[in-house]
C-alpha cells in the first residue's frame, strides 16, 4: 500500500477512534514519524499509564503492549503484529522461574520490564535499564535480591550497586551481537569518538564505553556531549531519533558478528512491525492484548512500585 494513503489513513482513523500511538526507539523510522509519543521503556510505560485515549496502540514488542494493557485495564491496546516477541522475555518461563524463587524464599525478585506478565506477577520490584540501579538502591543493602532476566544487565547492576545479585541466564539476541575486534578496528578508525553502549551488551562491550544508559539516555548524551563522532551500541532504529535530534553529529553504529544486510544489529522482533500493519490494526481494532484479570492484579503491583519511585 502507498505510504501517503497510509499515513492519511492512520491519521484519520486516530482522531475518529481517540487513539494514540506510542512508539519505541527500535521502530522503523516510518512508524516513529507517525507515533503521538517515542520513547524509551520507562517513558513508554509513563505515557501508557497518563494515556488520555480509548485505543492505545503499541507500536513496539509484546511485552510492551502486555505492560500498558495491565496498566490500563478499560482501554483497548493494540500490537501491529502479534509476533513481535523478545528473546529476553520468551527466555524466561514461569515454571523454572517459580522454581528459582522456592529455592531462594529469602530474596526479593527484580526483574527487567522485558518480561511476560507471569513473570512479573512473581516479581516484587519491576524495573527498565533507565531505572534499574535506582531501585537495587531502594532495597536494603542486606537484603539478597534476584535479578531476571538480563545476565548482561545484572552484571553490568553487580559492578555499579557492588552487591551481589542472583542472575537468570538470558540475554538479548541483538545487544549479545556485537563484535568487540569489529568495534575496536571503528575505533580505531575514528580515535575522536565517543562509545556509547546499552547495558544489554556484554561486558566487554560496556568496557569500551564512555557512557551507557538506556537509549533515552544515550540519545541525551550525544546531544549534549561536546564530542561530534559517537559510535552507538544499540539497535540500529535509534540511529533515526539521533538524526532528527542531533544531525551535527556523526553517529557510527556499532556493528554486530555477522555479516547482516545492514552491517549492523537489527531487532527481527521490533521490525515485524510495518506502517501497513499499524493501519490494518487500527483499522481493523485487532491484534488485541487481553490479559486474565486475576494475572493482571498480580503484575501490576510490581510495575505500580516501580512507577511510584520513578
Ligand atoms: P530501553 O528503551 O528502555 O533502553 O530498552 C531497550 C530495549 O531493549 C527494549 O526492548
Ligand atoms: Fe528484546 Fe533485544 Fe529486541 Fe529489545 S532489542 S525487544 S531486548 S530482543
Amino acid at each position: 500500500m502507498d505510504k501517503l494513503f497510509l499515513t492519511s489513513e492512520i491519521n484519520r482513523l486516530k482522531k475518529e477512534k481517540n487513539a494514540i500511538i506510542l512508539a519505541h526507539y527500535y521502530q522503523d523510522k516510518d512508524i516513529q514519524d507517525i507515533a503521538d509519543f517515542v520513547g524509551d521503556s520507562l517513558e513508554l510505560s509513563k505515557k501508557a499509564a497518563s494515556a488520555n485515549a480509548d485505543i492505545i496502540v503499541f507500536a513496539g514488542v509484546y511485552f510492551m503492549a502486555e505492560t500498558a494493557k495491565i496498566i490500563n485495564p478499560n482501554k483497548k491496546v493494540l500490537l501491529p503484529d502479534i509476533n513481535a516477541g523478545c528473546s529476553l522475555a520468551d527466555g524466561c518461563d514461569p515454571d523454572n522461574f517459580r522454581k528459582l524463587k522456592e529455592l531462594h524464599p529469602n530474596h526479593v525478585v527484580v526483574t527487567y520490564i522485558n518480561s511476560s506478565a507471569q513473570i512479573k506477577a512473581l516479581s516484587d520490584w519491576v524495573c527498565t535499564s533507565s531505572n534499574a540501579k535506582k531501585i537495587i538502591e531502594a532495597i536494603p543493602a542486606e537484603q539478597p535480591i534476584i535479578f531476571a532476566p538480563d545476565k548482561n544487565l545484572g552484571m553490568y547492576l553487580k559492578k555499579e550497586v557492588n552487591r551481589e545479585l542472583l542472575l537468570w541466564d538470558g540475554s538479548c539476541i541483538v545487544h549479545e551481537a556485537f563484535s568487540l575486534d569489529k568495534l575496536i578496528e571503528i575505533y580505531n578508525a575514528n580515535p575522536k569518538a565517543k562509545i556509547v553502549a546499552h547495558p544489554e551488551s556484554e561486558r566487554h562491550i560496556l568496557e569500551t564505553a564512555n557512557y551507557i544508559g538506556s537509549t533515552s539516555g544515550m540519545i541525551n548524551f550525544i546531544k549534549n556531549d561536546p564530542a561530534t563522532t559517537f559510535i552507538v551500541a544499540t539497535e540500529v532504529g535509534i540511529l533515526h531519533q539521533l538524526a532528527k535530534e542531533a544531525p551535527q553529529k556523526t553517529i557510527i553504529p556499532a556493528p554486530s558478528h555477522e555479516d547482516n544486510t545492514c552491517a549492523c544489529s537489527e531487532c527481527a522482533f521490533m521490525k515485524v512491525n510495518t506502517l501497513e500493519k499499524l493501519y490494518l490494526c487500527l483499522k481493523e481494532e485487532r491484534p488485541e492484548i487481553h490479559i486474565k484479570e486475576e494475572l493482571r492484579l498480580e503484575a501490576i503491583k510490581p510495575i505500580n512500585r516501580m512507577l511510584n519511585l520513578s
